[in-house]
């Protein structure tokens, strides 16, 4: 059953009504839509038409080849599933999709004028953050509702760079709506009472009194999801109590005792700060603001107001890049989106700005916790902007070892270029051509050959291809000797394709069995940065990102243990995903992990995957440094004194600290490295053992 929304609904329906709508996760945005679709409809079976799509499971984003067109093939398919297209014909003219499915919704609106079409996109934000800033394919879908006078409308959804998206494309193909993106924050009281009332009704119980009720939306924060959880808990509370014989004949009343009973569970408790903080999670602004008013709360009292100005300038003091390049009037704006994602109280009064209530304050956390991350917010916040390119898509289970921006920088322009991935079975490297032909596989224009010899290679590299593709050639080094990695790489860089105006982009993947190898791309005196791509381990700010992307781990407690576990080691975050298909109890899995470390096997194991032991000199200058610093911060220079003191030339200890971090041994604060702690535990196991 879908309570409330009516106005949402109606702007959906109506052709000049709004076509963009965002909000935090579990606010009804897919309901909504889902909704809307089935009622459109119903308003004229058979004439009207309604295509809801999850662009999520298309896989688009940012970067060369995950490009925002790959959304044409999928309409197109869809369409031709529910009859609005015709199966393309054979010999027919090739067109690009785009043109296929605009000019068949055409052609299928001529034949009867009752017909309409309403596209419903739902998790957008990757798309706009592809299709930025040329906006191509946003401004085609609006187009398909211009070039119909409105009887095809396309609705995006999504959660807030959807929103930001059309603040940023001013210009772009969201500037002739007479209309501002439609927020879908917490429920109006009416529905939301509705939400848990009904349904517990139907069951057969009864809330005492309408005060309870109250107390259970605040509870909740009116928010359609957790009201739903609510519900199902007070259900069971409630079974429960009538399993034991403790109730009188039905219709049974809910007693204020349980919902206290239903408000101290500790897991429903948890889900309702994660939703909070999801919401916060969306942008590291929203993080900063909340957290300034709640200290300004903690202090002084839940109804402290503060200015626009005052406001802005606490948040830039706490974190001068977010803050100081953004204007008044955009500052504004990520206020509003903050009342509507129902965490800031309206500022209708004139007289500032402070927390929607006590239950904002009490999920935002205690004092020290405010403090705290205050303190932090310099160092761990990130511009949208740079998160998006610091991600790393998810291949059919597992995260991509590369990032967004990597992936876009070993694909290249089309021009000839050359590019070597360095990297380890512990962060990822057997995973490289698959990420890449995953990335490229989403769109068309793009052949990928992986070769598995040297004439092969040679051959490609020469080949002079066909004009309307771009060529992405793969070559798997990591079980060659080093003399075939440097043949391999000199060849890449001087035999061309043949034809005049032919490219290709070249990627040798090296792995630790070619530590010599490395240390000359990265230290010698061909050394050449542009050339080389080392996969990282997770920081702090990319291992949130995974938890997000896997739906696991996301409180702000599990991910601090999970980071603690598992380093941000690729290799360790994939078991971990391994254990959870085995057991569905989060903690355990961590547990799970925590154990395996620590049992000699599993340190074996997983050192084996980190390469140091490949290297005598490698290894021999890692344990120098430990010995000689353990595992705290310090400058770099440290660690290259202590790799000299354990017997190397100066020289060769600079390159072996070099090779070392490509290695990803070391966590790195700015010019400051220290040994990462979960690899340093697992080598201390073994060596206490022998
Ligand atoms: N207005 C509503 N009436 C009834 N149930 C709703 C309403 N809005 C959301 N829900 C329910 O709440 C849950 C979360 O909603 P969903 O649409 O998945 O959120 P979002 O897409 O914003 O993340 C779903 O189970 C959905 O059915
Ligand atoms: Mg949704």
């Amino acid at each position: 059953m879908f309570y409330g929304r009516d106005r949402e609904r109606k702007s959906i329906h109506d052709p000049t009504g709004t076509q963009i709508l965002y909000g935090g996760r579990g606010l009804g945005k897919s309901a909504l839509l889902a909704d809307a679709g089935d009622r459109f409809e119903e308003q004229r079976p058979g004439a009207h038409h309604k295509l809801y799509l999850n662009l999520d499971k298309i896989g688009i984003g940012r970067g060369t080849a995950l490009g925002a067109e790959a959304i044409w093939p999928t309409l197109d398919q869809e369409l031709i599933r529910q009859g609005v297209l015709e199966e393309p014909r054979r010999r027919g003219p090739s067109l690009d999709s785009w043109q296929r499915v605009t000019g068949g919704i055409t052609c299928w609106l001529a034949e009867d004028s009752d017909r309409r079409l309403l596209i419903l996109l739902d998790e957008c934000d990757r798309f706009f953050e592809a299709d930025v800033p040329e906006c191509t394919e946003t401004r085609r879908l609006r187009g398909l509702g211009d070039d119909s006078r409105g009887r095809v409308k396309v609705v995006f959804a999504g959660l807030h760079s959807v929103q930001r998206f059309t603040r940023l494309a001013r210009n772009g193909p969201f500037s002739h709506l007479a209309q501002t993106p439609t927020v879908v924050g917490p429920l109006a009281p009416q529905f939301a009472a509705d939400l848990i009332v009904h349904p517990t009704r139907a069951l057969g119980f009864e809330f005492a009194d309408v005060d309870l009720v109250n107390r259970v939306l605040g509870f909740c924060s009116y928010q359609p999801f957790l009201l739903q959880i609510f519900g199902s808990r007070m259900v069971q509370v409630m079974q429960d109590k009538r399993a034991r014989g403790t109730l009188a004949p039905p219709p049974y009343t809910i007693e204020e005792s349980d919902v206290d009973a239903v408000e101290q569970d500790a897991s429903l408790r948890s889900d309702i700060t994660a939703a909070f903080k999801d919401t916060l999670a969306l942008d590291d602004r929203y993080h900063v603001i909340a957290n300034v008013l709640a200290q300004h709360a903690r202090d002084n009292g839940l109804q402290t107001r503060l200015s626009d100005r005052e406001l802005r300038e606490e948040c830039a003091g706490w974190w001068p890049g977010g803050f100081e390049q953004l204007d008044s009037e955009g500052f504004r704006a990520y206020l509003q989106e903050m009342v509507g994602l129902g965490v800031l109280a309206p500022n209708n009064d004139g007289q500032g700005w402070h927390l929607r209530g006590p239950n904002a304050l009490r999920m935002i956390g205690t004092a020290q916790e405010i403090e705290a991350r205050l303190l932090r917010a310099e160092q761990e916040s990130r511009l949208e902007e740079t998160v998006v390119l610091e991600s790393r898509p998810v291949l059919d289970r597992r995260s991509a070892p590369l990032t967004i921006d990597q992936i876009d920088y070993l694909l290249g322009e089309p021009v000839n270029q050359v590019r070597v991935v360095l990297g380890t079975q512990a962060t990822g490297v057997a995973d490289v051509e698959q990420t890449l032909r995953e990335v490229t596989g989403r769109v068309a224009g793009w052949s990928v050959r992986a070769t598995r010899s040297a004439k092969e290679f040679r051959d490609e590299l020469g080949f002079a291809g066909c004009a309307d593709k771009r060529r992405l050639i793969i070559s798997d080094l990591s079980l060659r000797s080093e003399k075939s990695c440097r043949g391999s790489l000199e060849l890449a860089r001087s035999v061309l394709p043949k034809a005049a105006g032919a490219t290709r982009s070249v990627v040798l993947v090296s792995g630790a069995a070619q530590l010599g190898f490395w240390s000359e791309l990265l230290t010698g005196p061909d050394a050449d940065h542009d050339t080389v791509v080392v996969l990282r381990r997770h920081d702090p700010r990319s291992l949130k990102d995974w938890t997000q992307r896997h739906s696991l781990f996301e409180t702000e407690e599990r991910l601090t243990r999970l980071s603690a576990v598992t380093g941000g080691w690729p290799y360790l975050l994939d078991r971990a995903l391994w254990l959870r298909e085995r057991r569905p109890d989060q903690d355990r899995v961590l547990a799970d992990l925590t154990t395996w470390l620590g049992q000699r096997g599993g340190a074996e194991q997983f050192v084996d995957t980190v390469g140091l032991l490949e290297n005598e000199t490698l290894k021999s200058a890692y344990d120098g440094i430990v010995e000689q610093l353990g595992t705290g911060w310090h400058d770099e220079a440290y660690h290259v004194t202590a790799v000299e003191m354990n017997g190397l030339p100066a020289e060769r200890a600079r390159r072996a600290v070099v090779c070392l971090e490509a290695l990803q041994v070391f966590d790195r604060d700015g010019t400051r490295l220290r040994v990462e702690p979960v690899l340093q535990a697992a080598m201390e196991l073994l060596a206490a053992g022998r």
